[in-house]
């Protein structure tokens, strides 16, 4: 699809995750279909016990750790899928704080983050957005192999954005392809909607899938440890492993009571 089909798409009376997001971190950039949306979540996961802001702060923090973390071990090319709307500490101002030459292809299927990111990036030279879908990972390694250069390392970047994709096996299929070009040094790493063990909320989970049905991804799927572990099997999975969030490399990791229930697994990995 091209960028103006992406264009045409907008429409302030469907709910975007991206824009909902943003409302979680405390962004403008939403309208009022969104807000609403995002408050409906926001009250549902606190009868379940649950902070759907530390969620996103957990899982933003996770993405700049994370990227910051494979710039510093010298991964020099970076592809975001997925990558929201403009915030504070996006992933290209952080890898190219650590090594200014860092390359950054990002990828997203929303018309107004593609057009926030296109005016943020319009002068830096080294970082591109591309309209593109995950569930479409042929298309958008063909489009970022245009900017990068797959014959050396790449950091491939899903966060919290494979939850998007209802179908298990599907899931898994798009992991896969976007392996499929990586060479040895590259990386994977993903963040994933989870619920700890044992805390079924069934009630209020199918009402927070129900909204997230009627948003433009269509869909929410929480998946557990062990499925999202298996998207790196096979990789040098990094220390600590798949954890939450909150958990990944925080030297300061601070209290996170609303977390205890789920939030947001990640984990990141090497190509051996
Ligand atoms: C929850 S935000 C996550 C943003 C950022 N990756 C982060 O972790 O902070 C999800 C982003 O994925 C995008 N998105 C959702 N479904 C997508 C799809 N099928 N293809 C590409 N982008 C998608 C949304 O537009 C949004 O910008």
């Amino acid at each position: 699809m091209s960028a103006d089909d992406f264009a045409q798409q907008i429409n302030p009376n469907v709910p975007s995750v991206a824009r909902m997001y943003d409302y979680y971190l405390g962004g403008k950039d939403n309208f009022p279909a969104d807000r609403e949306a995002a408050e409906r979540i926001v009250r549902l996961a606190r009868e379940s016990g649950s902070d759907i802001r530390e969620v996103a702060r957990a899982n933003r923090g996770f993405l700049i750790r994370g990227v910051r973390h494979l710039a510093e071990a010298g991964v020099r090319q970076f592809l975001d899928i997925g990558t929201g709307l403009p915030t504070q500490d996006n992933v290209h101002q952080v890898v190219q704080r650590v090594t200014p030459e860092a390359k950054v292809v990002y990828v997203d299927n929303d018309p107004i983050v593609l057009s926030h990111a296109r005016a943020l990036l319009a002068d830096n030279p080294g970082t591109v957005i591309v309209a593109g879908d995950l569930r479409e990972p042929g298309y958008v390694l063909k489009e970022a192999a245009g900017h990068l250069d797959f014959s050396r390392p790449v950091a491939v970047v899903v966060a919290a954005v494979l939850h998007f994709v209802q179908d298990d096996a599907e899931a898994e299929r798009i992991v896969r392809a976007l392996r499929g070009p990586l060479v040895p040094g590259s990386h994977l790493m993903i963040s994933h909607a989870y619920i700890e063990p044992g805390q079924g909320e069934a009630d209020r989970a199918d009402e927070v899938r129900g909204v997230y049905r009627r948003s433009t991804s269509g869909a929410l799927a929480w998946r557990d440890r062990e499925t999202v572990r298996a998207y790196f099997d096979g990789l040098d999975l990094l220390d600590p492993g798949v954890v939450p969030a909150q958990r990944w490399r925080d030297d300061d990791p601070g209290d996170w009571p609303g977390l205890a229930k789920g939030g947001v697994l990640a984990g990141i990995a090497r190509v051996p």
